[in-house]
């Protein structure tokens, strides 16, 4: 037996909370930038992902007018720094709703360093920083797609095992539903079968 909700019915809330419960893991952009009067800023958003391969684009959303989406439009620039487990209670602590013009690298004792290519700082501790610049947003009711193309990246040499980043060394923390976050679990090695090789090997209906 299945359960239905229909999202006219049930209102925006719920509904969001029935999505962000199910669509899970979802990756946490840990997303620094500056005011117009370089203040910087530091935020999650797990609204977050690849956009598009060439050119090179990643994208978040806020949800409402944030200070992070106010910043972007203003400088045109941001960073999405990988939001490690070892820095779990820091990453919590920067959704905190601090007001406009606090730095919240300073309020939670977040180090910074500075970025190679644009102004926005990066999160010293993170093992994996895109510096990124706006390449558009797209205005979706109460949210806004930020449309970021990533000008450089860095990666700690600490975490690159032959040229590839291991993921038991990013260790990234997701969000899931509610107020639960997670960690990375049991990591499987599976090939993409090409279809000359595809002919008696169809799986089993489960
Ligand atoms: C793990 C996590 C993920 C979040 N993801 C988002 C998101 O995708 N979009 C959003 O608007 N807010 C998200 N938030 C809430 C913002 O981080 C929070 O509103 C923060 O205060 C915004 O900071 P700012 O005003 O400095 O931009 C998230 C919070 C947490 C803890």
């Amino acid at each position: 037996m299945r359960i239905d909700f229909d999202p006219e019915t049930m209102g925006p809330v719920p509904f969001y909370k029935l999505l962000t419960s199910t669509i899970v893991p979802r990756p946490i952009a840990w997303v620094s930038t500056v005011s117009g009067d370089g203040a910087a800023n530091l935020a999650p958003h797990s609204f977050f992902t690849v956009a598009a391969v060439d050119p090179p684009i990643v994208q978040f959303t806020s949800v409402g007018r944030k200070d992070s989406l106010r910043n972007v439009e203003d400088t045109g620039e941001f960073v999405v720094n990988l939001a490690p487990e070892a820095l779990f209670e820091q990453v919590n602590a920067t959704a905190t709703n601090f007001p406009h013009g606090v730095s919240e690298f300073e309020a939670v004792g977040v180090a910074q360093e500075p970025s190679a290519r644009v102004k926005p700082p990066r999160v010293a501790g993170s093992p994996v920083a895109l510096e990124c610049v706006v390449h558009g947003t797209l205005g979706l009711g109460n949210s806004t797609v930020v449309l970021g193309r990533v000008v450089h990246a860095v990666v700690d040499d600490e975490v690159m095992v032959d040229g590839h980043a291991e993921i038991s060394r990013l260790r990234p923390l997701s969000r899931l539903g509610k107020n639960e976050w997670g960690t990375v679990g049991d990591v499987r090695d599976l090939a993409r079968i090409r279809y000359e090789d595809w002919e008696g090997r169809g799986l089993e209906q489960a």
